[in-house]
């Protein structure tokens, strides 16, 4: 309820995606271990106002709507009906089947899935004051209007803004809307062009994000991951896990003797987890499934259960290809990368009956190589594609696998490599562990955390 109206959502999902080029349309692409469609649904019902959601799919990708819904427990979601040839027709049918014209209504694209609980809220506070709202940001290109080639117009750009979603709608005015739209149709590709061109009042424009975007190409969908990860960096994203909810929990840390992981050890047990940490120096070579199989059934044997499996196992020996031996290339790969396949393949039997986690550590070279580091950071990036694929074969366990991206810290692995350095410029192991924790303890999965100094100094 917003200003004493109900507050209906519609979630227009039918589109095909012929610009997309993949073989399903982008709505259903998974994205940190949940599909686009999902990410969008979460947020209109996750939002204090919203009373319903009225979801438009193609009735061709009903079986992908209903894993969906199979999956999800989105107790607003009160109609899915089937869309049409256009968006408009799409529109359309949810208004129609809309009885309280005395309401408030948002249309939404699903495939916006980082819209804000700050966009929806300002949409509906305008509804107060204006029969329609728009959410629009700047635009930072020069829009041209092109005939057969040739530039006809150049609109000053300072009047020009690039339309987003949620457009808000007093109910009965978007039904009015339709209603003229059928005795006399126009091409439009939003709903507020309806209002405006059939004069049905005045259309307010609210300022949208830039994150908001439309995911209309493939090549999106590199600007979607990278959204996530910031929109996931720090501390501040994290802090509705309390570390008090890991007291009883069984939490397993390959590599776990030294530098981060004994500090994820240490901190879990001051919040009265079981912690258990395996490494080499306990006779546990994380590259041995019969080592890790090991260790991991201890563990079960006397605790009943594990929640928790952290791998920050790892070595680097900074050195170029060309000198580097073939021993020392081996066993980086086997420890950083081979290592974690193995705890991945062991712990997923345990962690599939607590529907617990498991989290693993790259590094910040991962994104891009550089010298002296080939192996290492291969081995890093190695790990990111390899907990992506998990999280999505995992999704349907309810297990989650999530990945942290630590900055340089102030371990061991780091002064044996790189020496003494001033610690003001390096991160606080305590403070990776922490986040590490909170991140095991989040719903997250499929999902880079970079951990940056700046955000915790
Ligand atoms: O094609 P366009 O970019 O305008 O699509 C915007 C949104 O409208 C998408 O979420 C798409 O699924 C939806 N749509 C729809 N029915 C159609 C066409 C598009 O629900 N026939």
């Amino acid at each position: 309820m917003f200003d004493g109206k109900r507050v209906y959502a519609f979630i227009l999902a039918a589109g095909s995606s012929e610009r997309f080029g993949m073989d399903i349309p982008k709505q259903y692409v998974r994205i940190s271990g949940k599909t686009v469609l999902e990410h969008t649904l979460e947020v209109f019902e996750n939002n204090e106002f919203i009373d319903e959601i009225y979801l438009i799919v193609n009735p061709q990708h009903r079986d992908l709507v209903e894993e969906i819904m199979v999956r999800n427990f989105f107790k607003k979601v009160s109609k899915i009906l089937n869309g049409g040839k256009t968006r408009q027709e799409s529109t359309k049918v949810a208004i129609s089947a809309l009885e309280d014209l005395d309401s408030y209504v948002l249309v939404h694209d699903a495939v916006r899935p980082f819209v804000s609980h700050r966009i929806i809220n300002a949409v509906l506070d305008k509804l107060k004051e204006f029969e329609s709202v728009d959410v629009a940001i700047p635009a930072t290109d020069t829009i041209i209007k092109v005939s057969q080639n040739l530039i006809s117009e150049v609109p000053n750009r300072h009047e020009l803004m690039l339309g987003q979603t949620p457009q808000g709608f007093r109910a009965g005015v978007l039904k009015k809307a339709y209603e003229i739209f059928d005795r006399n149709p126009i091409a439009a590709t939003d709903d507020c062009t309806l209002v405006l061109k059939y004069n049905l009042g005045r259309v307010y424009v609210v300022e949208g994000e830039r994150f908001n975007i439309k995911i209309t190409y493939p090549e999106d969908l590199y600007l979607v991951d990278k959204i996530f990860q910031v929109r996931t960096a720090g501390v501040t994203n994290l802090e509705t896990a309390d570390l008090r909810s890991l007291k009883e929990k069984v939490l397993v840390v390959f590599g776990g003797n030294t530098g981060i992981g004994l500090k994820i050890c240490e901190l879990a047990q001051k919040y009265g987890a079981k912690a258990y940490a395996f490494s080499r120096r306990n006779a546990c070579d994380v590259s041995s499934p019969d080592d890790v199989r090991k260790a991991l059934r201890e563990v079960n044997d006397r605790e009943g259960k594990i929640d928790f499996v952290v791998d920050s196992a790892a070595v680097l020996s900074l050195s170029t290809l060309d000198s580097s031996s073939y021993d020392s290339i081996l066993t980086q790969i086997m420890t950083n990368y081979f290592g974690a396949i193995v705890i991945a393949k062991e712990s997923f039997p345990f962690l599939q009956k607590t529907k617990g986690a498991l989290l693993l550590f790259a590094s910040s070279s991962y994104t891009r190589g550089r010298k002296l580091y080939s192996i290492y950071s291969s081995t890093k990036a190695a790990l990111v594609n390899l907990a992506q694929a998990l999280s999505e074969e995992w999704a349907v366990h309810n297990c989650r696998v999530n990945v942290i991206n630590p900055e340089r810290t102030n371990t061991e692995l780091r002064r044996k490599n790189f020496g003494l350095e001033d610690p003001s410029s390096l991160l606080d192991p305590h403070v990776v562990a922490e986040v590490a924790l909170k991140v095991l303890l989040s719903n997250f999965t499929g999902q880079v955390i970079d951990i940056r100094k700046q955000d915790y100094f």
